[in-house]
């Protein structure tokens, strides 16, 4: 008997995402104007305990949009780390900006507050702390580092709707955050993504930039040469029916970190994602690492044999300061952490219907893969 094929990710669109975008279209309010447009920006504003969310079209527009509002421009330099994905480090060129990248902690794979220290200029202006596979970046030490510097914090959140650091929503953690609401991400809407904000001037200068740059209060004129990073009210209404389902959608996905994590737990060379003490990761997709040496395979023959048997994964991000864009910029950068952890990590799929049985049969592979 052959087995169905298992994707790395799937949409979870089992509540009122039909209902909702129909009852847009009807309400012939399809552009970016509309009542799930208001209602989206008030409930996840709410989700991520600060004043203000603005829809975007995506994730890195939601990124470029945070450092036009921070006023970032060309000489200046933003500490990012470099295991990310591209569109963190994009954003920052996107403004004229130069990327300056420091190593991950072992603990939790984001960006290490006890090296921000050696990336530090005259030129620096601020940090974009990622919440990697989920994980908050630990907010307070990084913040703590930033107000001794005079600098400002984003955090990339893309991948960790609902994660918690010490108990506060990611989000509203430094003076912005911006989320993706990609197709594979917790919550989606296909395409689309979010600015946060408590700081209202922040929130009305992202507001007039990624909206053309017209006046909020005189319409037609144009005080600065703005973006259109607008979202659209079916975009949003797709996005009102995945947050009344939010709770049941993170739950599900918890449990099949469960199944997982009892499942690989003690395969001689299989790590699990390390979770901080005051961290409640998002639980995005399932992170293992492959350490060859114990388990007899390394991470990519683990990949390809899993491929062979049907199951779709993914290998961590490439390190980005080796990539063409960011490797010659006249800095010697060595990243030990990240170079490590990149080659040795590897997604599992996880969505809300991936079943106990599917679960099984991933770890039975694993576990039979050991040599
Ligand atoms: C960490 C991170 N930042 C930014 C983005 C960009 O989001 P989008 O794909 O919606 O542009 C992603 C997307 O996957 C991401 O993982």
């Amino acid at each position: 008997m052959t087995q169905d094929n298992i994707p790395l990710a799937l949409p979870d669109l089992l509540g009122n995402e039909e209902a909702y975008v129909c009852e847009a279209i009807k309400s012939t309010m399809i552009s970016s104007s509309g009542r799930f447009v208001r209602q989206f920006e008030q409930d996840f504003s709410s989700l991520c305990g600060c004043n203000s969310a603005i829809g975007v079209s995506n994730g890195t527009v939601a990124l470029h949009l945070a450092l036009l509002g921070l006023n970032v421009g060309p000489g200046d330099e933003v500490i990012v780390p470099s295991l990310t994905y591209v569109a963190t480090a994009n954003a920052v060129k996107y403004v004229g900006a130069e990327p300056v990248f420091v190593d991950i902690d072992t603990d939790n794979w984001c960006i290490d507050p006890r090296r921000l220290a050696l990336a530090l200029t005259s030129r620096t202006k601020g940090i974009i702390a990622v919440h990697l596979y989920g994980h908050p970046a630990d907010m307070d030490e990084i913040n703590k580092f930033a107000e001794e510097h005079d600098l400002w914090v984003v955090e990339d959140a893309a991948e960790a709707h609902t994660a918690l650091y010490k108990g506060r929503p990611v989000g509203g953690l430094g003076q912005a955050a911006t989320f993706s609401f990609y197709g594979n991400k917790i919550l989606t809407s296909g395409e689309g993504g979010a600015v946060t904000t408590s700081d209202r001037e922040l929130e009305s200068r992202m507001r007039l930039l990624g909206g053309q740059g017209m006046s909020l209060t005189q319409r037609y004129y144009f005080p600065v040469t703005g973006y259109n990073f607008r979202l659209s009210n079916i975009a949003c209404a797709f996005l009102c029916a995945q947050l009344e389902r939010a709770d049941t959608i993170v739950k599900t996905r918890r449990r099949i970190f469960g199944w997982y994590q009892e499942r690989l737990n003690g395969i001689p060379g299989i790590g699990l994602q390390p979770v901080c003490h005051w961290a409640t990761p998002a639980p995005w997709l399932f992170c293992i690492t492959v350490a060859a040496d114990h388990y007899g395979h390394d991470r990519n023959h683990l990949m390809t044999h899993l491929a062979d048997k049907g199951i779709e994964t993914r290998p961590f991000f490439r390190p980005l300061h080796e990539m063409p864009p960011f490797c010659d910029q006249g800095r010697k950068v060595e990243l030990p952490v990240t170079v490590a952890v990149s080659k040795a990590g590897v997604c599992l799929p996880c969505y809300t219907t991936l079943g106990e049985s599917s679960v099984d049969r991933i770890t039975e592979i694993i576990k039979a893969y050991h040599s």
